[in-house]
C-alpha cells in the first residue's frame, strides 16, 4: 500500500512510498483511511523519528476488518480514529477503543480534524469546569486546537477571549463564539478563571498575570519554542491559581478516547461544533502544506484526502 514516510535526510521531510500492509493485533481494527489531518506537534516528529517511519495520528475512513476480539465498530462502519502513529497510509490498524462511528452527516474531512485537536480542546477546558459564566482566555485561538476550544467553551457558557497573531485572523474567531478577540496576549484584560496557553515564552509569562485567584493556566504547548522564566511573585495577582500541564495521550484513561471522540462527533453532527478545515487537499500536497503550517500561514486545520 501507499503511505507517507519520514525522510529526514531527503529533499522534503516526507514522501509517499510503497510500504507493507498493517498487521493488526487482536484488539485492532483495520481502517481504510479516507482523510487525515496534520497537527503542529507532528512537524517536530518528522525531525525526531528515523527514515521510513510512518507518521499520522488523526484519521477517518471505513472499517475494513473488525478487531478479532469482536470489540469496536464492525466492517463497513464509517469512523474517526486516533492512532499514535502510522495513520498517513491507505490502511492503518487502530485499537478498537480509539474510534467513534460517524453519522452520514459528518464528512470524513470534518471528522479527521477532531482527534488530537478536539480531544485537546475538550480536555483542557475540563480543567476549568464548570465553564458557565467563566471568563476563558485561549491563546492560538485561530489554530487547530484553538478554533475548536473557542467553540466548545462558548457553547458551555464561558465568556471567551481569543488571542490571535494577526488582525486578519480576528473576525473568524469572533464568528466561532468569542466575545473578545485580541491581537497578542498583551492586549487581553484579565482576570480569567481559565487560560489555555500553548504559545509559551512571553505568552505564558503574561498568562500568569492574567489568571484570577484560584483560577487555572493549562499549559499544553510551546509553539514559540521559547522558554519562560517564572517566579512566586508572578502569582501575586492570581493567588492560589494553578499551573496545570496537559498531554493529551495521558490526559485520561485509554478507554475514554472512544467516548470523547463520539462526543465531539455528536457536536459536529448537531452543528454546535464546526471544524475549520479549509479546502481539502490531496495527500501529495502534504510536504508543502506542512511548511505553510510551520510558517503560520494556515488557520484552522489542514485536512488531506487519501488517494490511490
Ligand atoms: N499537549 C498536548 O497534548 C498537545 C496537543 C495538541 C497540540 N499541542 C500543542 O498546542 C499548540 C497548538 O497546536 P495546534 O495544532 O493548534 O497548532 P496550530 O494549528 O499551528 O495553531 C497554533 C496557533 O498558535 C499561534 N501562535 C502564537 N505564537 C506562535 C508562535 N510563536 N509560533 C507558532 N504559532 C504561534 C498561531 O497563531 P496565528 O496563526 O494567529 O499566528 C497558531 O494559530 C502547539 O504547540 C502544539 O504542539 C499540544
Amino acid at each position: 500500500m501507499l503511505a507517507v514516510v519520514n525522510t529526514p535526510n531527503g529533499p522534503a521531510p516526507i514522501e509517499l512510498r510503497q510500504v507493507p500492509e498493517p498487521v493488526p493485533g487482536p484488539h485492532d481494527a483495520v481502517v481504510a483511511v479516507h482523510a487525515f489531518s496534520l497537527n503542529r506537534g507532528e512537524l517536530r516528529s518528522f525531525r525526531n523519528n528515523e527514515e521510513g517511519w510512518i507518521p499520522g495520528q488523526d484519521v477517518s475512513g471505513v472499517v475494513l476488518q473488525q478487531a478479532a476480539d469482536g470489540s469496536g465498530p464492525s466492517a463497513g462502519a464509517r469512523v474517526v480514529a486516533l492512532t499514535d502513529e502510522f495513520g498517513w497510509a491507505e490502511r492503518v490498524a487502530v485499537p478498537a477503543h480509539r474510534m467513534a462511528v460517524l453519522p452520514e452527516s459528518v464528512s470524513f474531512a470534518s471528522a479527521a480534524a477532531l482527534p488530537v485537536a478536539g480531544l485537546t480542546a475538550l480536555r483542557t477546558l475540563r480543567h476549568g469546569a464548570p465553564l458557565l459564566g467563566k471568563r476563558v482566555l485561549i491563546t492560538g485561538a485561530a489554530g487547530g486546537v484553538g478554533h475548536l476550544a473557542v467553540q466548545l467553551a462558548a457553547r458551555s457558557g464561558a465568556r471567551v477571549t481569543g488571542v490571535v497573531g494577526r488582525p486578519e485572523r480576528a473576525a473568524g474567531v469572533r464568528e466561532l463564539g468569542a466575545s473578545d478577540v485580541v491581537v497578542g496576549i498583551d492586549q487581553a484584560q484579565g482576570p480569567f478563571g481559565l487560560i489555555l496557553e500553548s504559545a509559551g515564552g512571553a505568552s505564558l509569562a503574561t498568562a500568569l498575570h492574567l489568571v484570577e485567584a484560584k483560577g487555572a493556566v493549562v499549559v499544553f504547548g510551546n509553539s514559540s519554542g521559547e522558554p519562560t522564566s517564572i517566579g512566586f511573585a508572578d502569582f501575586r495577582g492570581g493567588q492560589n491559581a494553578r499551573l496545570q500541564s496537559f498531554f493529551y495521550f495521558t490526559s485520561g484513561p485509554e478507554e475514554q478516547f472512544g467516548p470523547d471522540l463520539a462526543l465531539l462527533v455528536s457536536l459536529v453532527a448537531d452543528k454546535s461544533l464546526t471544524p475549520q478545515t479549509g479546502p481539502e487537499r490531496s495527500w501529495r500536497e502534504l510536504a508543502h502544506v506542512a511548511e505553510e503550517l510551520r510558517d503560520r500561514k494556515l488557520g484552522g486545520k489542514a485536512v488531506f484526502r487519501v488517494e490511490a
